[in-house]
């Protein structure tokens, strides 16, 4: 597969087709037993990791999204989004400038203060999309982003996605069994028994 910045894709399979391992596999969380990755140019597995630093490298180019519970329970919202900063070196004042500039990108800033809890499954959504951009990744992977949302707000989360890939020339890849969305994707790639079919280009 190769995916472009500023694209859209989406994985879709039945369950245990290997979309989540395919994400896991990109994000340098799951070594593959075969193939090669290449992630904006730079070759990183080829039979092995060619880089030590896996943990650095998924801080700086890759930002994750999660079906639900992405949120940390203890923190408000601009404290969510301000951790990944920190985790890559920023200090708290420009972590929580950053955190802040997110949210008014994403159209949430009101919520900065609220507790995951108090928020709705969308906006709850859309700060974990600020958290994955906080380290203005090359990549986003999201894991059944929509699956826990109306199909209002799953449009919502998706025109986020895509204002993101535009705007930020990310690559956003999006594992879905969600058919609502199935045309807001460049391009859906169906997985079967861990093997991806030809692409299909979006109606
Ligand atoms: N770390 C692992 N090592 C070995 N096998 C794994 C590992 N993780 C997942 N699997 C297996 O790989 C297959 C694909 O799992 P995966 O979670 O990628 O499916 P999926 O397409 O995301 O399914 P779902 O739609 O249910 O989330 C399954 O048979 C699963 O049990
Ligand atoms: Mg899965």
């Amino acid at each position: 597969m190769d995916i472009l910045p500023g694209t859209v894709i989406g994985l879709r399979g039945p369950s245990g087709s290997g979309k989540s391992t395919l994400l896991n596999v990109i994000g340098c969380i799951l070594e593959p037993d075969a193939g090669s990755l290449r992630l904006s140019g730079e070759l990183v597995y080829d039979g092995k990791w060619l880089r030590t630093d896996l943990r650095a490298l998924r801080l700086q180019k890759i930002g994750f999204i999660f079906q639900a519970h992405n949120l940390l329970p203890f923190l408000n919202a601009w404290e969510n989004v301000a951790v990944a900063r920190i985790l890559a070196g920023a200090s708290l004042t420009q972590a929580r400038s950053r955190a802040q500039e997110l949210l008014a990108y994403l159209g949430i800033e009101r919520r900065a203060h609220a507790m995951p809890g108090e928020l709705s499954g969308g906006e709850a959504q859309r700060v974990a999309i600020a958290r994955a951009l906080a380290n203005d990744p090359r990549i986003i992977l999201a894991d059944e982003p929509t699956a826990a949302l109306d199909s209002q707000r799953a449009g919502t989360v998706m025109d986020m996605l895509r204002k993101v890939a535009v705007e930020r020339q990310t690559a956003v890849i999006v594992v879905t069994h969600d058919e609502k969305i199935f045309s807001r994707f460049d391009r859906i790639y169906s997985l079967r028994d861990g093997a991806v079919e030809a692409p299909k280009v979006a109606a």
